[in-house]
């Protein structure tokens, strides 16, 4: 399985911050934005990934993240030249997925729950003939702001809307979705929306219409942020904080998934640990070596 990270977009909820520098280069909290979403690919078991981001931000993405060898990765990078919407991810993919299953993750997401690693790994393992997608609702206060997804009583896809006015349920669909091969197949035939994108939303629909979209809901044991408006920024940093020096445990360290999915080895930790010097960050890659 291969993973497609989409950190592009002009970020313009988050003007004057995203000016000059990529929205998924912000801080959340002690790390930057996009190693929340490439830790949750990295503990789904993916490690072959594509970063699609724009042509000003990829040599920031790549003196930042490297062909991600460090992590036991591999890690390539494709530069949109202009935002055409979250589904174009699989017209600029198509090469890279070569027909295979892929999960492609909004870049601005954060998953957090116990277990998440587990969850989106079978998540992955689960598509068939008859399932050729996954995709994830989470409960949210105000769904408008969202893909919204209607379920039957067995939990099984009855609609699926882009930023409904009056959505039909609670359930927001979340930036993590898992595809089987056919996905650029299916994007290249999509339209642009009213807004002028080519929307996720249909790609899902066009899998709900053949029967073969799946839905799984996240409970509340999980969260699930996201990163668009300083508001939900700083409260995704808070939130990291928070559990961070409560448990003393890194949320998002790649690190630190590399070392306990068997990716590098203790050597390889120690020098990454020791590439940071005399930074907090070193002295807690130091420690995850000493646990074992
Ligand atoms: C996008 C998708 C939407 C999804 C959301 C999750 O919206 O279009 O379906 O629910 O991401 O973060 P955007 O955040 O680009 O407005």
């Amino acid at each position: 399985m291969k993973g497609i990270i989409l950190a592009g977009g002009a970020g313009s909820r988050l003007h004057p911050m995203t000016v000059a520098v990529s929205k998924q280069l912000m801080p959340v909290y002690d790390k930057p934005l996009i190693y929340y979403p490439l830790t949750t690919l990295m503990l789904a078991g993916i490690r072959e990934i594509l970063i699609i981001t724009t042509p000003r931000d990829q040599p920031v993405f790549q003196a930042l993240l490297g062909d991600g060898s460090q992590w036991g990765l591999k890690l390539s990078f494709i530069a949109q030249d202009e935002p055409r919407g979250l589904a174009d991810a699989y017209r600029l993919g198509a090469d890279f997925v070569d027909a295979g299953p892929s999960a492609l993750i909004l870049g601005d997401n954060i998953f957090y729950g116990d277990g998440a690693g587990r969850v989106f790994a079978e998540a992955g393992r689960s598509l068939t003939a008859e399932r050729g997608a996954m995709v994830f609702a989470y409960r949210v206060a105000d769904p408008r702001r969202y893909g919204v997804v209607e379920l039957d009583v067995a939990g099984r896809p009855l609609s699926i809307e882009e930023k409904p006015a009056f959505p039909r349920s609670p359930w927001a669909v979340t930036g993590l979705y898992f595809y089987d091969g056919q996905a650029p197949e299916i994007a290249a035939g999509l339209r642009p929306s009213a807004r002028g994108e080519l929307e996720i939303t249909d790609l899902n629909r066009a899998y709900m219409e053949q029967g073969r979209l799946g839905v799984e809901r996240l409970g509340r044991g999980f969260a699930w942020l996201d990163t668009g408006t300083p508001d939900s920024l700083l409260d995704a940093a808070a939130f990291v904080r928070t559990l961070e020096q409560r448990q003393g445990f890194k949320i998002a360290c790649p690190e630190e998934v590399a070392w306990h999915m068997g990716w590098i080895d203790a050597a390889a930790l120690q020098a990454l640990a020791e590439s940071f010097g005399a930074a907090d960050y070193g002295a807690y890659l130091r420690g995850v070596l000493a646990a074992g």
